[in-house]
């Protein structure tokens, strides 16, 4: 409760940063493409935006400059373009077959199976391609661009997506599953919290790594809460459909551990995140932003 201004706040800072990004993610000369409108549909749905918002939370924290905010904004952008790609393919019939996202159909209902699929790889190609236009005006940036597709990547988004794929209708262990969700969802988090302090910092040094370990924990908090959300939760408060993993036979933390498992899991990562926070402040970071985003986490309920 204590932190439920805070967090209003911050998603709403988060809006009237990224939102005009947003609708102009793609070039005025291809909007009437039915690829780009499909990819639109999906991306002005209404997402909670939480990626975007750790990176405005990590630039101010940081306290970047104007220039170096204006950056990561695109960041940003292209972090939230590659999520969206993401949600759309995880929709499709061949995964996991889902007809409402973001409290509407999802983009392969609307527009087809043929249009959903490329509104994705749009999304992913206009993503690097703005990358590739921040590191042309800003070298510096490299690091933390290629970072980006990397976690996006096999070693990243789309390597926890293929062990989920594969684990369906197996009994996994807890050390596959953790590296399950740490990729599926873990890395584009670890990307948005991190991105920030690539563009001025050491990507070797501590308070990167400090950075890295609380994303780990938000991450894993993130996933583990959908989890646990897809059974207590209802389609209208999360504007997709749930009882989702236990119908496909998902490995999740909820379908191996039990409710009450993954409620321990949940808190495990809740401690430990906090503790990252401390060691934040004691580096001279503030961190209150993300205490109050680590207990949104704890409790969200959509
Ligand atoms: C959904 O992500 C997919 C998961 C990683 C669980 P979000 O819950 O951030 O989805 P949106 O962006 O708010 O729709
Ligand atoms: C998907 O995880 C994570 C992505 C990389 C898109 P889920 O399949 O659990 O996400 P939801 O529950 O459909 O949003
Ligand atoms: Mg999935
Ligand atoms: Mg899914
Ligand atoms: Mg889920």
């Amino acid at each position: 409760m204590a932190f439920e201004q805070q967090m209003k706040d911050l998603f709403e800072k988060t809006a009237s940063w990224i939102t005009p990004e947003l609708e102009n993610a793609f070039p005025s000369g291809v909007r009437e493409d039915i690829t780009v409108k499909a990819a639109m549909y999906s991306l002005m749905a209404g997402g909670k935006r939480i990626r975007p918002m750790m990176i405005y939370m990590s630039s101010k924290m940081l306290g970047l400059t104007d220039e170096d905010m204006h950056i990561a904004a695109k960041f940003a952008l292209a972090l939230e373009l590659i999520h969206t790609y993401s949600l759309i393919h995880d929709d499709l019939p061949a995964m996991d077959n889902d007809d409402l996202r973001r409290g509407q159909p999802t983009c392969h209902k609307a527009y087809g199976e043929a249009i959903a699929i490329l509104a994705g790889d749009a999304l992913l190609n206009r993503a690097y391609e703005i990358l590739f236009e921040i590191t042309k005006d800003h070298p510096r940036c490299s690091y933390a661009a290629s970072n980006m597709a990397r976690l996006a990547g096999i070693c990243g988004m789309i390597g926890g997506q293929s062990i989920d794929i594969a684990s369906t209708d197996k009994l996994i262990g807890l050390d596959l599953l953790y590296d399950l969700q740490k990729k599926k969802t873990g890395a584009l988090i670890e990307c948005a919290v991190t991105t920030p302090y690539y563009l001025i910092g050491d990507p070797a040094d501590d308070k990167a790594q400090m950075l890295v370990k609380l994303a780990s924990d938000l991450g894993l908090m993130f996933q583990i809460r959908d989890d646990i959300l897809d059974v207590t939760s209802s389609a209208e408060v999360m504007g997709k459909n749930t009882g989702k993993d236990e119908r496909d036979d998902k490995a999740t933390f909820v379908t191996l551990l039990g409710l009450e498992g993954a409620a321990g899991k949940l808190k495990e990562e809740y401690d430990s995140a906090l503790s990252v926070c401390r060691e934040l402040e004691k580096a001279g970071l503030d961190s209150s932003d993300y205490i109050a985003l680590t207990d949104y986490l704890f409790n969200r309920d959509k």
